[in-house]
């Protein structure tokens, strides 16, 4: 099989950056496009390492899979299962999570009806991937922007340091939770628009082009 001998990861899925005991934010992520590439790497012969938030489907065949929460934890998890050849970001990490974690259910107040919370940046997964001393060789991520897709995510590609993007349009009713993808795959030298196609077809062009690349 064409990518026997090759380790990968694959983040999947959205995070849950809790806020009390029984509360979080979350996103709409779905984990179809992830678990698919994960699905399909393994398909290709690779040893493949999904990473995967919180998400409805099953663990797919032929995958080790580990389940986390946070980003944070996503980080770790990564981490543990570095050295691998490949590595593709394809969850929707919260960018965000509160800074003080309330151990205790948050009540309603008498005397407001707002209430403040105040967050701190989490740690960017593919960037700490793309600088890593053990940085896997091919290192990809997802580009999930509501307008300029293109700009956007070719400055994306420079600021994070990873090697090829696919930007996908996500605005009200795209992309997350759907069947189908449309991407443009953008790499330092170039930018190919890939036809709508359904996340495992998806999945399986971004192997073709791993393979390629390994050859
Ligand atoms: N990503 C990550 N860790 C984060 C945030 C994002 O690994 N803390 C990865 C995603 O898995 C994806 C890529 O970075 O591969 C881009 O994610 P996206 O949500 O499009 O962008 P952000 O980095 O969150 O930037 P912004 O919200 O400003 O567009």
């Amino acid at each position: 099989m064409p990518l026997t001998n090759l380790k990968a990861l694959v983040t999947s899925g959205p995070t849950y950056e809790p806020i009390d005991p029984v509360r979080f934010i979350g996103n709409h992520s779905s984990g179809k496009q992830g678990h698919a590439i994960a699905a399909a790497l393994a398909k290709a012969g690779a040893d493949v390492t999904l990473i995967s938030g919180p998400v409805t489907l099953p663990d797919p065949a032929g995958v080790k899979t580990l389940h986390v929460e946070t980003a944070q934890d996503m980080l770790a998890a990564c981490e543990s299962a570095l050295p691998t050849d490949i590595a593709i970001c394809a969850a929707a990490v919260g960018d965000w999570r509160v800074k003080t974690l309330a151990d205790h259910k948050l009540k309603k107040r008498e005397n407001t009806d707002e209430l403040t919370l105040t967050f701190i940046q989490n740690p960017d997964i593919l960037k700490t991937l793309s600088n890593h001393k053990n940085r896997p060789k091919l290192i990809v991520g997802f580009a999930s922007e509501t307008n300029d897709l293109i700009d956007n995510a070719q400055a994306k590609l420079q600021h994070k340091g990873c090697d090829w993007i696919l930007a996908n349009d996500v605005s009200a009713g795209k992309t997350f939770g759907a069947d189908e993808n449309h991407v443009y795959l953008i790499t330092q030298s170039e930018t190919q628009e890939w036809p709508r196609a359904r996340k495992s077809e998806i999945a399986q062009t971004l192997v073709q082009n791993i393979i390629k690349e390994f050859k």
